[in-house]
């Protein structure tokens, strides 16, 4: 069998950009990498269970259990990451913006999923449904969802694709998010685990 990346899923609450990886791997759309890993900074996040239905290992670390200290949460993510061997991260609705010195640790190996079409409705401040409401609020006709290589910069990374969803009369914050999600995200957040899966097994 050929050897697969590893990738390690950083999640904080339903865990559908989750479901979207764990489902495509089944199909066969990712074929370069495995999800090995699934970690969430929040103790009741539904995504634990999608992955614990899955067979998939689960780790539960929260800046909490650190007393809020944001380096000693990083470290405690660092060696469960490295210690799993982990050549992918990918986060997918995960709620806590990440250090420069995390970030540099896994240099073009974190990608992140953003719900809008960067470099629109982004940066910090901007997750979840606040981004959907911003769209709103602006009357923009399109929005989208955009998975990137994740920096020093929130939602500054090279982008590595996007995909635009109409905005239609009527839209509130939640029937937006849902359609962005079908229509966006479940497809180009496992599009570009495979494509970068694949580059780092080329790279190896
Ligand atoms: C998704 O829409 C994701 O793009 C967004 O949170 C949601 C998580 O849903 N992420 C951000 O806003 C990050 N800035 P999920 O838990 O069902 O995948």
């Amino acid at each position: 069998m050929t050897e697969k990346a590893k990738i390690a899923v950083l999640v904080s609450g339903g865990g559908t950009n989750l479901q979207a990886l764990i489902d495509s791997e089944k199909k066969g759309i990712i074929s370069s990498g495995e999800i090995v890993f699934v970690i969430s900074n929040n103790p009741s996040a539904y995504a634990l269970t999608r992955a614990e239905k899955n067979g998939i290992d689960t780790a539960v670390i929260t800046k909490k259990q650190f007393g809020g200290d944001q380096y000693a949460f990083e470290s405690k993510l660092i060696e469960t990451l490295d210690g799993a061997n982990v050549d992918l991260i990918v986060l997918a609705g995960f709620m806590s913006i990440l250090s420069d010195r995390f970030t540099s640790h896994y240099e073009k190996r974190i990608i992140n999923v953003h719900p809008s079409l960067i470099p629109s409705f982004c940066g910090a401040g901007f997750y979840g449904l606040k981004v959907h409401e911003a769209a709103l609020a602006k009357g923009v006709k399109v929005t989208g969802a955009t998975v990137h290589y994740v920096n020093e910069i929130p939602d500054g990374g090279e982008i590595i694709m996007q995909k635009a969803v109409k905005i239609l009369d009527g839209d509130t914050p939640e029937t937006l998010q849902k359609r962005v999600m079908r229509l966006a995200e479940w497809k180009i957040l496992p599009a570009s685990c495979e494509k970068v899966c694949s580059e780092i097994m080329k790279g190896k």
